[in-house]
């Protein structure tokens, strides 16, 4: 199949385009699009089949469910029931924007889309172009990130284009990802809310709104959670992680620069292909060949909008071996961090 690529201007979006990809997602067709948090690979979430091709075209496991992506907050009672008040509480104040609510399943959303589960996860996304096309699709349109299953998140069209070329009718090119990482979700189907994946909007974020908020027991995770069955099925999958091994070295800044410099120059030394992860503030202290800084600490979108494109460069460019900082001192720690362990195979390594 030939992927038909096509540019957004975000400033004056044609219509032609945003039309065309809606016609698409209503015939059956799969459409990438850029949403804040990361690129969708969109199918309607009504239809078996089309929930059967985003799945064929990733290579994801069929029991990882989809989220469910919509326009207006009001949608929320056409594909759910059992909604609680608090479901609108949290739509009023992290709607539109990086927030994915699950609740129990309304009749219309076929099995096919929730991974056989009873309940639906439903996100209503910021970026107007991703809204514009569920709008023109006329439908609600079921968006795993658009990646190949295992590899990280895409956060340009240039890396949608890499995993899902001649997979799909179309990629819709808007630019670089705002914030980088998987949207917030938060479980409303239990008896207290619980969140199953760390994002951009944060647990004290979520506490102003909900008294009590948990943590699903695999985001706290910081080693392999084979033998506990994870409330997101997606993290029982292995994820991110680059062909090369990744360390996580974790400590005071001071001995942290020195083990890693200490550690690349022997693997270098070696004949190894090494490369060194760090802040920008750390990377002028490094003097191995390799070194990539996702950017300013005290900028609290820098670090995350560059993980996922770090971690596919480390591919491209051949790297057998990183080392990489701790990112632990901004407001997006714990969701910088849970996708960096896992990319790492939760090796880490305290000086
Ligand atoms: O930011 C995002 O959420 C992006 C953009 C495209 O919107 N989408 C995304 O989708 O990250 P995906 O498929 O890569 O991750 C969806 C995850 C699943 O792996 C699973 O962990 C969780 O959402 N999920 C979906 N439905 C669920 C349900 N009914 N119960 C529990 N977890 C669910
Ligand atoms: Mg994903």
């Amino acid at each position: 199949m030939e992927t038909k690529v096509i540019k957004i201007d975000r400033t004056h979006p044609d219509t032609e385009q945003i039309k065309e990809a809606g016609r698409i997602l209503r015939e059956g067709g799969l459409v990438a699009f850029p949403t804040e948090t990361v690129y969708g690979l969109g199918g309607d979430g009504l239809q078996e089949t089309a929930a059967a091709r985003i799945y064929a075209a990733k290579g994801r496991p069929s029991d990882n469910p989809l989220i469910l992506h919509i326009a207006e907050v009001e949608d929320i009672e056409k594909l759910a029931v059992d909604i609680p008040e608090l479901a609108y509480r949290l739509a009023e104040k992290f709607w539109p924007g990086p927030m994915t609510m699950i609740l129990k399943k309304g009749p219309v959303v076929p099995y096919a889309t929730t991974g056989g589960l009873d309940t639906v996860a439903i996100r209503m996304p910021s970026d107007e172009i991703a809204r514009a096309i569920i709008k023109a699709s006329g439908t609600y349109i079921a968006a795993p990130s658009a990646n190949l299953s295992g590899r990280p998140s895409p956060t340009k069209a240039e890396h949608v284009i890499e995993d899902l070329s001649g997979r799909i009718e179309m990629i819709v090119d808007g630019g670089n990802s705002d914030i980088g990482l998987e949207s917030s979700i938060i479980d409303l189907s239990g008896e207290v809310p619980m969140i199953l994946r760390p994002g951009y909007i944060t647990k004290e974020d979520f506490e102003q709104v909900v008294e009590e908020v948990t943590f699903d027991s695999a985001v706290l995770a910081t080693k392999p959670q084979e033998s506990v069955v994870a409330k997101a099925p997606g993290m029982k999958y292995r994820h991110y992680a680059p062909k090369g091994q990744i360390t996580i070295v974790e400590g005071d800044t001071e001995a942290v620069v020195k083990k890693i410099n200490e550690l690349a120059a022997e693997q270098e030394e070696n004949g190894i292909r090494v490369a060194v992860l760090c802040a920008e503030e750390t990377k002028a202290r490094y003097n191995c060949r390799h070194v990539y800084s996702l950017g300013s600490l005290k900028q609290e979108k820098e670090i995350s909008a560059h993980l996922f494109a770090a971690l596919r460069s480390f591919d491209t460019e051949q790297m057998e071996v990183i080392y990489s900082e701790s990112f632990e001192n901004t407001k997006l720690a714990r969701a910088i961090m849970n996708r960096l362990r896992k990319a790492a195979g939760y090796q880490t390594l305290q000086v």
